[in-house]
């Protein structure tokens, strides 16, 4: 029988999802959101349709449209159903306050690379053991690498993991600045840096078993030369620790929402 995956909401994450499991054989998709999308499968328009349809019920709103959704879902039948919540800075807690500690609730933390099935997945619920618990990690195993997490740290994963892929392009948006003097086009210059940075990616990959990243970054330094002039003004200026104030700037605000509820 197939697993029917229901999607309150259908914006970037939810197409991602989609797109990382849409080959996969049995299993079904349905969206509910307020407006219909360019997308092939099934929509409703009342979110009481939407979770009579759903085994898996995917929360796939900002934080701050939560509460209302909650508050829709909780008169519904939801027995044997299995709540999938991605939502920045809302805990499972927050999420029973409306539907109750017998729910199966479980707070994921991914990235838009699901649609790759690439991403990074932070996993937690309020029944782990629960065989349906245990199936859903398995399908986010399918969607790239996917890890068990005490909810305390969700705030530095979501910093790190979840809006990470928008850190490391801000960085090679840098790099394409500093590429205008070329004066060559704007898409030969993004396909330049593609492959640097997946050629990088590969030597990182080819060789992590054998080498930290501080021997893979020596082994293009040479003494005296221009990586080692670049990783010098790197160090004096404190380059790194500055790049860790994203991280905690980014980290700090996921603790700032979950106190808040905004
Ligand atoms: N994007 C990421 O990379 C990422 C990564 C990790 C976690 N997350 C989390 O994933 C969640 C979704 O993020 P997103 O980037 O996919 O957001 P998004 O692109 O803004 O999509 C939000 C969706 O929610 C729908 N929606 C809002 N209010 C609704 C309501 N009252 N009833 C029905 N549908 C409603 C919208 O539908 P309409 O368009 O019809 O209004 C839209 O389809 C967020 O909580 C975020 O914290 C996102």
């Amino acid at each position: 029988m197939k697993v029917k995956h229901g999607f309150i909401g259908f914006g970037n994450l939810a197409k991602a999802v989609y797109q990382g499991l849409r080959e996969e054989k049995d299993i079904e998709f349905a969206y509910f959101a307020r407006s219909r999308k360019e997308v092939n499968i099934p929509y409703y328009d009342k979110i009481n349709d939407l979770v009579a349809f759903a085994d898996v019920i995917w929360l796939m709103i900002k934080p701050q449209d939560l509460s209302t959704i909650l508050e829709e879902l909780e008169p519904l039948d939801r027995f044997g159903k299995i709540v999938v919540s991605p939502v920045a800075g809302r805990n499972i807690a927050f999420i029973e306050r409306y539907l109750g500690k017998e729910q199966l609730i479980l707070r994921i933390m991914p990235n838009l690379a699901m649609a790759y099935r690439k991403s990074v997945t932070a996993f937690a619920s309020n029944q782990p053991e629960n065989e349906n618990a245990v199936a859903i990690f398995h399908l986010l195993e399918k969607l790239g690498k996917a890890v068990r997490l005490e909810e305390n740290g969700f705030d530095l994963f979501t910093a790190v993991f979840g809006s990470g892929p928008a850190f490391i392009l801000a960085f090679i948006q840098i790099f394409k600045e500093k590429m205008q003097e070329f004066n060559l086009p704007g898409a030969l210059l993004d396909e330049l840096l593609l492959e640097l940075t997946q050629g990088t990616t590969l030597y990182f990959s080819q060789n992590q078993k054998s080498y930290s990243i501080e021997q893979l970054i020596q082994n293009i330094t040479s003494k005296g030369g221009t990586t080692q002039a670049g990783l010098d003004y790197f160090r004096t200026h404190e380059i790194g620790k500055h790049f860790e104030g994203i991280l905690d700037a980014a980290k700090n605000r996921s603790e700032e929402m979950s106190r808040n509820g905004d």
